[in-house]
């Protein structure tokens, strides 16, 4: 077995088939020889121990010579949207601030100890800041293979068998691997993609200890009813529905969740999402209508979130 996946194991004994798996699912990848290449060429280097708060940060001894040709390789992973990351001063401005969104959340969560899965992780920065928050150990999952790549470049620095972002889509997950595998599973910005959102949480669900936590964070419109966008929303492609908050609640209890709560509910501003040096592509505010732009280009509202937390029986 290579690609370094062999410590998982550790926490996931019964995983090697799976991962044996997550190489190939790389490799598969056309830009994947260039962006292995990135990494390989990133430099060897001591760091201080990392500081996982809103900003993701690495320390240590760089000149500016190497500084520069860090942010180079760094810039060949773009587009960073999840983010921000400092490593040697170089700040990873990613179109999304993540940072606000983890403030939303983590006041409400108790990650003590938790073995965490985190479905639609993209580059792990979610799984850090998860790390400070005591959890014990986060597997991410996201199929985009350069969100993987991203996560292995900051990686590569910290060195962590804790923080994991593996290329798998959450359906990859059949109930061999993953019943009652996990105190916690978040799934945030995912569930307005899936064509079946009752059977994703019913999956979230076997994969919790009995009583344990889901934090589902989700597009939301605030004045029923609730949306079926007919083509785009925000200009992004796949989303099936954009739920009320309460036919969010509403799902939690069909799926057998209970104590469903509303932690949140944030309308995504210019500032939250934006498009950046590492980000260069058009962002929330071309998917606004210039004249009114509390309405999507497509006549929609504009985005707005909403974190939910829910409990699995006891
Ligand atoms: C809108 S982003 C949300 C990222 C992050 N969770 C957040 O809240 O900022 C959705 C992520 O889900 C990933 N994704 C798409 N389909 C998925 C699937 N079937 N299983 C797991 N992740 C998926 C995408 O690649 C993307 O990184």
């Amino acid at each position: 077995m290579n690609g370094g996946y062999e410590p998982l194991l550790r926490h996931l004994p019964h995983w090697t088939e799976l991962v044996a798996l997550l190489q190939a699912r790389l490799e598969r990848h056309g830009d994947y020889p260039h962006w292995r290449r990135v990494i390989d060429e990133l430099p060897v280097l001591d760091i201080v121990p990392p500081s996982f708060g809103d900003t993701v940060t690495i320390s240590g001894d760089l000149n500016d010579a190497e500084k520069q040709k860090l942010r180079a390789l760094l810039l060949e992973l773009h587009p960073w949207r999840k983010g921000p990351f400092a490593l040697f001063d170089i700040h990873i401005d990613s179109e999304w601030r993540s940072d606000f969104k983890w403030q939303r959340v983590a006041p409400h969560v108790d990650l003590e100890g938790h073995r965490v899965l985190d479905i639609g992780s993209s580059n792990g920065y979610f799984g850090w800041r998860m790390l400070a928050a005591g959890a014990r150990w986060v597997i991410g999952i996201d199929p985009t293979v350069l969100f993987c790549m991203q996560h292995q470049a900051i990686n590569h620095f910290i060195q962590s068998e804790a923080n994991w972002v593996l290329p798998l889509a959450f359906e990859d997950l059949g109930e061999s691997f993953c019943a009652g595998c996990f105190d916690t599973v978040f799934s945030m910005g995912v569930i307005y993609h899936r064509r079946e959102p009752l059977e994703h949480l019913d999956h979230i669900r076997r994969c919790l200890v009995p009583g344990g936590r889901v934090v589902l964070e989700s597009l939301v419109v605030v004045d029923p009813p609730s949306l079926a966008p007919r083509q785009h929303y925000a200009r992004m492609r796949n989303v099936r529905h954009v739920p009320t908050p309460q036919l969010l609640c509403q799902w939690l209890r069909q799926s057998g969740f209970t104590g469903a709560e509303i932690l949140d509910i944030t309308p995504t501003t210019r500032i939250e999402q934006r498009s950046t040096d590492w980000m260069h592509f058009e962002s929330l505010q071309e998917s606004l209508d210039p004249e009114s732009p509390e309405l999507t280009i497509e006549g929609y509202p504009a985005p707005t979130r909403c974190t939910i937390t829910a409990r699995t029986k006891s």
